[in-house]
């Protein structure tokens, strides 16, 4: 271990193995920070940290243990000077959550509940939680602000409030806490060196791995839902953010904790909505493939468009998106290709 790598400042990573965690542990490093990962490998695989190894010449720590297991936390705390928790740990299938509500109580909620218990015994008190724009209420005003009213209409939305709620009161009790509370609006695309990306287990629910497995023949044809919304040509419109972004904006929100205490929401997309045949026409250029689709009915709970005000994390967090769509696609398909290889 280089003299540098052990005076950083240790991160505790929950949920470090999966697609967004083990991208972020890449902008960690960069940015000078020591990830250390907990991980129960539910959604997941150690390779994803190998293959941070690789990309950043170390491999982050990691711990086979599940948020939910207070001993196992408290061992982590009382071995690793832990400065602050980045808590991505969670399940977040949405059809899943309506068939196993229990499930993602019990591993949402009660996971960080147990998180923040043993984070209070241990004397850390800064927070980042990857909430999600699902926590907004249907019909709500574009581009949705952070104060838009909210009320998530599955399990998984609620879990994702439950959550928020659970810690802003815990913000209220203790003073000295601080907490980035962050909703992310549609995560796609990979490392831009094709070694680290997304890898969905079963059938993708999310469009843009939906579109990959077409692209790489594992599926015969993407059904759009529904063509029928007031949009630029009918399909869904969604913000969708490059990962890596995503991955830099939780270096930002460390950052702006250093000088706040208390609950802070911030929204983090790009501000700009593209439709699901756009989706279909930029990955058929990245690719140079032809994506074959059907159009079927609307996706129950859907909405037509959802895209962020990106003001609020603009000036506290001194972040934007800074990849486009393009860029986007490119990379996803350099992972897929790469994955094949
Ligand atoms: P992911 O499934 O790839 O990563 C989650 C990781 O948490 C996995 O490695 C999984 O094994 C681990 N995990 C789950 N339960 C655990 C537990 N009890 N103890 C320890 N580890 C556990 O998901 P992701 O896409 O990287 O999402 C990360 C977080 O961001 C999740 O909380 C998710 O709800 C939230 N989020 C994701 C999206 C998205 O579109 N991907 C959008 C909004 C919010
Ligand atoms: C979904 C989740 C949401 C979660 C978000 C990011 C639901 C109802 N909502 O939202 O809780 O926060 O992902 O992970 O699942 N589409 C198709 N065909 C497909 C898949 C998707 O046409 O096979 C369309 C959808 O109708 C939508 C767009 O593509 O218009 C994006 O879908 P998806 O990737 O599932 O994201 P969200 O709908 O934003």
């Amino acid at each position: 271990m280089t003299e540098q790598t052990h005076q950083a400042p240790c991160v505790l990573v929950t949920g470090g193995a999966g697609y967004i965690g083990s991208h972020t542990l890449v902008s960690l490093v960069e940015a000078g920070y020591r990830p250390l990962v907990l991980d129960n490998f539910s959604n997941s695989a150690r390779q994803a940290i190998e293959r941070v190894g690789v990309l950043c010449g170390e491999t982050p720590e990691c711990i086979e243990g599940d948020i939910r297991d207070r001993s196992c936390l408290d061992d982590i705390f009382q071995r690793h000077p832990v400065t602050a928790v980045i808590h991505f740990a969670g399940l977040k299938s949405v059809g899943e959550s309506v068939r196993e509500p229990l499930r993602y109580y019990d591993n949402n909620v009660a996971g960080s509940v147990t998180l923040l218990q043993a984070m209070q015994a241990a004397g850390v008190d800064t927070l980042v939680f990857s909430s999600s724009a699902t926590v907004y209420a249907p019909g709500v005003t574009m581009p949705v602000a952070e104060d838009a009213p909210l009320g998530p209409i599955n399990p998984y939305g609620q879990s994702k409030l439950m959550v928020e709620q659970v810690i802003r009161d815990h913000c209220l009790a203790h003073p000295t806490f601080r907490a980035a509370l962050l909703r992310y609006f549609n995560p796609t695309g990979a490392h831009p060196s094709g070694k680290l990306g997304e890898s969905p287990r079963g059938t993708p629910e999310n469009l843009v791995p939906y579109i990959a497995q077409v692209a790489t023949g594992v599926r015969d044809a993407l059904t759009v839902f529904g063509n029928d919304y007031d949009t630029v040509d009918g399909t869904g419109v969604r913000d969708y953010i490059h990962v890596m972004d995503l991955a830099e904006g939780h270096v930002h929100a460390l950052d702006a904790l250093r000088e706040r205490t208390g609950a802070h929401t911030w929204n983090l997309g790009t501000g700009t909505g593209y439709s699901v045949l756009e989706m279909v026409r930029a990955y058929e250029k990245a690719c140079g493939r032809e994506i074959a689709y059907t159009v079927g009915e609307r996706r129950p709970g859907d909405v037509g468009t959802c895209y962020a005000c990106t003001r609020k994390a603009a000036s506290e967090l001194h972040w934007q998106a800074s990849r486009d769509l393009e860029e986007m696609m490119r990379d996803n398909w350099r992972w897929q290709v790469s994955q094949d290889a």
